[in-house]
């Protein structure tokens, strides 16, 4: 039996009892069976969630993209590694073989290296969904640079605090991106950025031909440098627990926590859970949606698939343009196989017209997957019956930008799928639920806070520059567990459902926005007080978010759609367009508790319209605010 493809349910659990039984046993025995190591470990894993510490495969040497793609030369060298499709359906897509990747990746990690970029030093990317995303990132990590990928849709505010917190010193663009009929200047906001940071080089990368200024010094053109460059460069030896790369995710409080992911762990992970839950085969095409900006595009367009030698299709466009078909147009223009994509879009494409989706041919789709929310029942039915026509299993697949890869989720073809359901842990990730006083709840039909209490390789090893956060934010609300912030119950037959975040965080539209940053973005407003920020159900969003504001008592009496336009500009600016307000109300207080803290109990319950249901509002200091609200609310 072979640990690394998973065929049946039998075998699926025969697998995962083994895994608990002796993980480090099995991830050795998945390690062993598949990777290029330049030398083995000593130790497969050193753990402690006090400290906390997670080493995996201590002492093991080894490049992750000598695994991505100099292995795969010899017997896939003609194979398409990436197959890029324009945003523009006119423009040709492009079949990019792992020769060619490899080629292009190694001219890139040359000029990486001819600008001073070093072994450890940070490198951010700000690249819209083309080729050179990829070939970018796989250049950072052949000469062991961390990168940064910031998603090209952030603020320069956004940039400019992700590129400070870790001190990075070259920057990656594109003169501007293509998203639907929309061209969209990328330069202009890191330069906008950049006046607030100390950074020596960027990089420019040509798409849409727009105008942008090169400042003298630092800006440079990427083209002709890599026109020049040697197509030879040899790999830096990494050790197991090296940094691979940053990715930011927003936090409850505060500003934004750059998630460290170190390379050896990562790379089994990301590799193993790719394998199984798409069940991946030699001549599949397989296209995930999400945008490399996200740990999603990270670890399953990117390294996951690259690690298998499978083609992975990368669309730089959105599900809208040119028409509502598009997706489905991709999928039967490519024969795509497995087509992983958010509940978001399943509901934003689920509204349209049917023969959007029934004019194309489908049926080379064999394995469909969501992520990123809780996919609802409705949306569920839909990608069934439409998309997979019944005969493709969803794959509802639960993680984090925290844990690198997928946690949750059937394997497809072994484990009968049932909507809202992610199913059943994947092999070697030991799942706890627990109660109010922090212990577990054991057996079956039960609800609680989902923790996981034994190391996984891909697992987050720290928050860059902040370790004590980190261990603040997922190790101190209960002893020797990994809290994930989200509420989950299992059913009577073990079955996992994941039922949202327990904490501050909203999920609009599949991106994860901290309520405490867009806050203060409204706070800065002159004429705000003090804002809540909750979610209420959105039927294509998902979520979206509703604002509690108080105003200021200036006197002056201002025009509320000017402020409300005002407010959501303030959002824009400081955060991006992603997370605009939908319902602001204007009120004359908060609900709060005697230490001065927010109800947001409260607040969450009105925005739901289950203001019969508020449950003890006692200990409010000012419980006669509550009548108002309910009397002023938005959402009829
Ligand atoms: C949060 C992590 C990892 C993918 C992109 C989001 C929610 C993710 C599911 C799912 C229900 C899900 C959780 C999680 N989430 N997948 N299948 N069912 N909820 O990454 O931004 O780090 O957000 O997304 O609440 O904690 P992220």
């Amino acid at each position: 039996m072979s640990n690394y493809h998973i065929k049946h349910l039998e075998e699926y659990w025969q697998v995962y009892r083994k895994s608990v039984r002796h993980p480090e046993h099995f991830w050795e025995e998945v390690a062993e069976e598949h990777f290029l190591w330049r030398k083995r470990w000593n130790k497969v894993l050193e753990w402690d969630f006090n400290t906390p510490i997670v080493k995996w495969y201590d002492g093991a040497q080894l490049n992750i993209t000598e695994n991505c793609l100099d292995r795969h030369l010899t017997t896939r060298g003609n194979k398409t590694a990436i197959l890029f499709e324009p945003n523009d359906p006119n423009e040709p897509a492009q079949h990019i073989t792992y020769t060619q990747l490899h080629e292009r990746v190694c001219k890139f990690a040359n000029v990486l290296k001819s600008q001073g970029v070093q072994k450890g030093d940070r490198v951010c990317i700000y690249l819209p969904m083309i080729p050179e995303l990829t070939v970018a990132l796989l250049a950072c990590a052949r000469i062991g640079a961390v990168h940064s990928v910031i998603f090209a849709g952030f603020s320069a505010t956004a940039i400019a605090s992700r590129i400070n917190d870790c001190d990075c010193k070259l920057v990656i663009c594109s003169d501007g991106s293509y998203r639907g009929k929309k061209t969209i200047d990328l330069k202009s906001l890191v330069d906008k950025a950049l006046e607030n940071c100390d950074v020596d080089t960027v990089l420019v990368v040509n798409r849409t031909g727009n105008d942008v200024q090169m400042k003298e010094g630092r800006d440079q053109w990427i083209a002709p440098l890599l026109e020049s460059a040697s197509a030879d460069c040899p790999v830096e030896i990494m050790e197991a627990e090296d940094p691979l790369f940053i990715l930011y995710t927003s936090g409850s409080t505060g500003k934004p926590k750059g998630m460290l992911h170190t390379t050896a762990g990562y790379m089994v992970y990301t590799a193993y859970t790719f394998k199984n839950v798409f069940q991946y085969r030699e001549n599949d095409v397989y296209w995930c949606t999400a945008d490399i900006g996200w740990i999603t595009g990270h670890s399953y367009i990117v390294y996951g698939p690259l690690c298998n030698g499978a083609t992975s299709v990368m669309f730089e466009g959105v599900p809208s343009y040119p028409d509502y078909g598009r997706f489905w147009n991709i999928v039967e223009k490519h024969k795509v196989t497995q087509f992983y994509t958010a509940p978001t879009a399943i509901r934003a494409l689920a509204k349209e017209k049917i023969e959007f989706t029934s004019q194309y041919d489908l049926s080379s789709l064999k394995v469909l997957g969501t992520v990123g929310e809780p996919i609802n029942e409705e949306a569920w039915h839909w990608y069934n019956e439409n998309i997979g026509k019944k005969k493709s299993p969803i794959a509802d697949t639960w993680f984090q930008t925290e844990t690198g890869g997928i946690m949750i989720s059937p394997i497809p073809y072994s484990t009968p799928t049932i909507p809202t359901f992610a199913t059943l842990p994947l092999p070697g990730v030991q799942l706890a639920l627990m109660d109010d006083n922090r212990e577990e709840i054991k057996g079956n039909q039960v609800e609680g806070k989902l923790c996981i209490k034994f190391p996984w390789p891909s697992m987050a090893r720290t928050i860059y520059g902040d370790h004590n956060r980190y261990r603040e934010t997922y190790f101190s609300a209960y002893d020797n567990m990994y809290f994930t912030g989200d509420g989950a119950l299992r059913d009577a037959v073990g079955y996992y459902r994941i039922t949202g975040r327990v904490d501050d965080v909203i999920i609009v539209s599949g991106h994860n926005l901290g309520t405490a940053p867009i806050e203060d973005a409204i706070n800065e407003h002159p004429a705000v007080a003090e804002s809540a920020i909750v979610g209420y159900p959105h039927d294509v969003k998902g979520n979206a978010l509703y604002g509690y504001i108080t105003l200021k008592e200036t006197g002056e009496k201002r025009n509320q759609d000017n402020l409300y336009k005002e407010i959501n500009d303030m959002i824009t600016s400081r955060i991006g367009p992603i997370a605009k307000l939908d319902l602001i109300q204007f009120t004359e207080g908060l609900p709060k508790t005697r230490s001065g803290k927010i109800m947001r109990r409260i607040l969450r319950k009105i925005a739901h319209q289950e203001s019969d249901q508020l449950g003890d509002i006692s200990t409010l200091i000012n419980p006669e605010v509550v009548e108002s609200l309910i009397k002023g609310s938005l959402i009829k």
